[in-house]
């Protein structure tokens, strides 16, 4: 049940401050209701940034049969706006808050919604995917660079990864050096990594592009 002693639009401080990964999917379960109506509140304009840079790497005529997974998929932002720029082939999504895909698959933007968790080894085979998502979940005390391998693992040689991470934790928590490593050993090539205002207040975030080689 929701702690109604907290306004709820102070449930993105709660999620950043939260110490585990049971008290911030807690937290999301409570959220998942009012979620997308507060995220318009913090001018949260990544779903679009990352469906549109999405977009510009896959060439139109893939597009209506790119198969792609949204890595914290949350309510389904990011599917929407999938769809709205011609994304018209199976999305799947994966979150760990149960709360916030009741509320994706009220979109019906995704084919199958599950719930995962993405410290963990994802349920999909080497290259399944044409494309990955990944949106507002590189963030304070969400995922650290770590699944990033992962995430390169379930996308086709040629397919295109879109994520976005807060500029601060850029260089301090390791993204760089992962992003840097991935590329070196040639798994992947940085088609960008520039810092655009995705949200009110979050000090800007990279929308970083992979392409898996
Ligand atoms: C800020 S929301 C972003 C949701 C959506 N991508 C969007 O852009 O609106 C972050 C999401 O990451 C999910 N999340 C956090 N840690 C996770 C983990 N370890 N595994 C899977 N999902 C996680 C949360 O449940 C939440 O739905």
């Amino acid at each position: 049940m929701a702690d109604q002693s907290q306004p709820q639009d102070d449930y993105l401080s709660r999620v950043f401050a939260a110490t585990s990964t049971s008290e911030s999917t807690n937290l999301y379960d409570q959220w998942a209701s009012t979620y997308d109506a507060d995220m318009v509140s913090h001018d949260f304009k990544a779903p679009r940034i990352v469906a549109e840079t999405l977009a510009e790497y896959v060439n139109t005529a893939s597009k209506s049969s790119a198969v792609i997974v949204d890595a914290g998929c949350g309510s389904g932002a990011v599917g929407l706006q999938l769809k709205n720029v011609g994304f018209t082939g199976p999305i799947d999504g994966l979150d760990l808050s149960q709360g916030m895909l009741d509320v994706a698959r009220k979109t019906d933007a995704y084919r199958d919604l599950k719930i995962t968790d993405l410290t963990k080894r994802v349920d999909a085979s080497d290259g399944e995917y044409d494309g990955l998502t990944c949106c507002g979940t590189f963030t304070h005390s969400h995922l650290g660079p770590e699944p990033l391998e992962e995430f390169v693992r379930v996308v086709k040689k040629g397919g295109v990864l879109v994520a976005t991470v807060l500029e601060m934790h850029w260089v301090e928590k390791g993204f760089e050096r992962e992003v840097e490593r991935l590329r070196e050993s040639g798994s992947v090539e940085v088609l960008e990594k520039e810092v655009h205002a995705y949200r009110k207040q979050s000090g800007g975030g990279r929308v970083l592009v992979l392409r898996r080689l």
